[in-house]
C-alpha cells in the first residue's frame, strides 16, 4: 500500500491533486477485483476508526464499518448521544482524546454553517487523519464514488462526457448542498461538461460556484446553470435529479440568525416546485443511452420515478453505492 499519504486528512477532494486522486482511484479499483475475488486485504490489521455520526445514514456508516473489517481493523459507530458531545465536550478534546486511543477519526456532521468548521476543527487537533462523512459543504467520498462509477461505465478518460446535475422536489427533509457541490468541483477537474439545474430559490454557493469555475478551467471541462429542467436535461450523457435544501440562498451568519424564518421559506419556495422530478418524459430529452445516478436514498416518486429508478438500462444507482465501499477503503488503507 502506498504510504505517502499516512495522516493526510479527507475532508474534501479539493485537498487532493489530480495525480493524488489518481492514486485514490487506482488503489479503490484494486480494492474492489481483490474484493471480488476473495482475495484478503487485511492493511489496516488491529487498527481502530472512530466514526462519529450527528445524523442518519446507510451507505456512509455500512461502507466504512465493513470497509474497516474488511481491511483487518475495526470501526466504532458512535453518535452524538452516545458520547459527552451530548453533554458539551467540545471538538478539540474530543478529537485530542480519540487520536490518541486509535488511528483515524471519520464524522458526519451537516448542520448549515457548523459541519465543515466542526471537521476541520477536529482535523487541526487530531493527531491522526480526519476523514468527513459528509458536511454542509462537501460530501468527499461520495464524489470518489461516483467519479469511480463513471470511469466504469463509461471512460478513464470522460472528457466531453455532458453530466447534468439537476434539483429534483423531496419531501423528507431540507438535503445538505454537499452532493451537488461536489460534483460541481470535482467532475470538471476531469474534463467533463456539467450542467446544473435548479430553480432560482435553490442555488448553490457562490464561493463553491467560483472555485468550481476555476477548477473546469484547469481540467478541461466546463459549467453552465439552467433554471429549466427540460433544458438540462437535454443531450445529457447522464443525469443526476437530487433535491437539495434553499440553504445557498442564505449567507451562513443570516441563516444561523434567522434560522426559523428561513427554514419557513425555504419550505415556501419548495412547495412550487413540485414538477421537478425525473420521470419518462424528461428522460426521453436526454442521450439514447443516458444513465442515471443518484447519492441515494431517493425520495421515489418526488425527485425520480420507480420506472426510471429500477430500468436496469438506465440506473446505475446500486453500482454508484457499491463504489462506496471500495473508495472508503481505499482512503482508508491510503492514510491510516
Ligand atoms: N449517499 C449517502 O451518503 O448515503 P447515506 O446518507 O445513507 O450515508
Amino acid at each position: 500500500m502506498n504510504s505517502k499519504f499516512k495522516g493526510k486528512h479527507f475532508l474534501s477532494c479539493e485537498d487532493w491533486n489530480k495525480e493524488e486522486l489518481d492514486i485514490v482511484f487506482d488503489t479503490s479499483f484494486d480494492l474492489k477485483n481483490k474484493f471480488k475475488t476473495g482475495v484478503p486485504t487485511v492493511h489496516l490489521h488491529y487498527k481502530t476508526l472512530f466514526m462519529i455520526f450527528f445524523e442518519q445514514s446507510t451507505r456512509t456508516r455500512n461502507s466504512m464499518e465493513a470497509g474497516m473489517t474488511q481491511l483487518g481493523g475495526h470501526a466504532h459507530d458512535l453518535t452524538e448521544d452516545k458520547m459527552q458531545l451530548s453533554h458539551g465536550e467540545i471538538a478539540k478534546d474530543t478529537a485530542i482524546i480519540l487520536s490518541r486511543m486509535g488511528h483515524g477519526i471519520a464524522s458526519r456532521n451537516c448542520f448549515y454553517g457548523v459541519g465543515n468548521e466542526y471537521l476541520n476543527e477536529m482535523a487541526r487537533h487530531s493527531s491522526k487523519p480526519v476523514m468527513s462523512l459528509q458536511d454542509d459543504i462537501y460530501h468527499p467520498f461520495q464524489g470518489l464514488a461516483d467519479l469511480m462509477t463513471i470511469f466504469e461505465k463509461f471512460s478513464n478518460d470522460p472528457k466531453g462526457l455532458k453530466v447534468t446535475v439537476s434539483w429534483a422536489y423531496a419531501d423528507t427533509h431540507s438535503k445538505p448542498l454537499s452532493v451537488p457541490q461536489t460534483q460541481l468541483l470535482l467532475f470538471p477537474r476531469y474534463g467533463i461538461d456539467l450542467t446544473v439545474a435548479h430553480p432560482k430559490e435553490f442555488p448553490l454557493s457562490k464561493n463553491i460556484i467560483d472555485k468550481a469555475q476555476k477548477n473546469a478551467e484547469e481540467g478541461g471541462g466546463s459549467i453552465k446553470f439552467t433554471d429549466n429542467m427540460d433544458e438540462g436535461f437535454e443531450g445529457a450523457h447522464i443525469v443526476i435529479p437530487k433535491n437539495w435544501g434553499g440553504f445557498g440562498r442564505y449567507g451562513v451568519q443570516e441563516y444561523l440568525d434567522n434560522e426559523a424564518e428561513c427554514k419557513k421559506e425555504m419550505a415556501e419556495n419548495l412547495a412550487k416546485y413540485k414538477s421537478w422530478i425525473c420521470n419518462d418524459d424528461r428522460i426521453k430529452l436526454a442521450d439514447k443511452n443516458v444513465k442515471l445516478m443518484h447519492a441515494l436514498p431517493a425520495d421515489r416518486g418526488n425527485e425520480v420515478t420507480d420506472e426510471i429508478l429500477d430500468n436496469e438500462e438506465i440506473s446505475i444507482v446500486f453500482d454508484e453505492a457499491e463504489n462506496r465501499l471500495h473508495t472508503a477503503k481505499a482512503i482508508m488503507a491510503l492514510t491510516m
